[in-house]
């Protein structure tokens, strides 16, 4: 992979062993984006694409082995239709031209979150994007479509009521029995979560899974996000101390 003079720079920073396992990402500043060149919302979104495409190619050659990206939330319905109607346009056409790579590259798609309240297209496109690459070992790229972690969160505890009803399993439940029951089951947690387009906040994604993930912000909106920032966000990762609750250095 062809890397530029400041992307080699930060490269050399970083530990080629640590690099974070999980990365989620909330890809947000689409809107702004196109506001500030004058543009219709539906550009932002366009260009977004472009990153996603980038932010991929470049996670599976650094080694991240699970990168899950926040693409449309169950808040997002809230939205004029044409700006819901064209963001659901977009799965398709970014697989269209991807899929191939994506199966050469033995990357493997996944979704996380309700697929019963997608359109039939969208649903179609990522059905045949998760048959073509279910056989592939590689690193797992997860799309959060129509998600919400309280959602998630609500469906998982219905569905474990379910199973305790018929017996399907013990009534011991612990925190490994309910992640069992989540969209991200069987992966590790996100070690590093990144949100572009400024805002310092969640947005419903992730709650139970993000519980010890480093947090990290930019201003830089996601159509102009680019490989030096997932270097720079991972070097800074790598210089914090995970602590989970215990004495510095122990
Ligand atoms: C992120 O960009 C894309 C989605 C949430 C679908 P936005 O569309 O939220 O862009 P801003 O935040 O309005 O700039
Ligand atoms: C979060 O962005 C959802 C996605 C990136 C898909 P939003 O733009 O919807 O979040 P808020 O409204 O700023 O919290
Ligand atoms: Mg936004």
């Amino acid at each position: 992979m062809q890397l530029k003079p400041r992307e080699e720079e930060i490269l050399r920073k970083i530990d080629r062993r640590r690099i974070p396992a999980h990365v989620a990402m909330i890809m947000d500043g689409n809107g702004r984006w196109a506001r500030e060149r004058g543009l219709p919302r539906s550009a932002g979104h366009r260009q977004g694409v472009e990153t996603v495409r980038d932010v991929v190619r470049f996670s599976n050659y650094l080694g991240i082995k699970v990168l899950t990206l926040f693409a449309f939330s169950t808040e997002n319905w809230h939205r004029p239709a044409q700006e819901i109607n064209f963001l659901m346009s977009l799965p398709e056409q970014y697989l269209q031209t991807e899929l191939p790579e994506l199966v050469k590259n033995n990357v493997r798609v996944q979704l996380i979150g309700d697929p019963e309240g997608l359109p039939g297209q969208v649903r179609r496109a990522i059905n045949e994007g998760l048959a073509a690459t279910a056989k592939n070992s590689g690193m797992v790229l997860n799309f959060a479509l129509n998600y919400g972690a309280r959602m998630e969160i609500v469906r998982a505890v219905q569905a474990l009521i379910r199973d305790l009803q018929q017996g399907k399993i013990e009534p011991s439940v612990n925190e490994a029995t309910f992640a069992a029951y989540l969209y991200t089951a069987g992966l590790p947690d996100p070690d590093l979560l990144i949100r572009t387009g400024g805002e310092h906040r969640i947005s419903n994604f992730l709650l139970w899974q993000l519980a010890y993930s480093e947090l990290w912000f930019t201003p830089v909106y996601w159509p102009d996000f680019c490989r030096q920032h997932l270097l720079q966000a991972i070097s800074d990762f790598q210089q914090r101390e995970r602590r989970y609750g215990k004495i510095s250095g122990e």
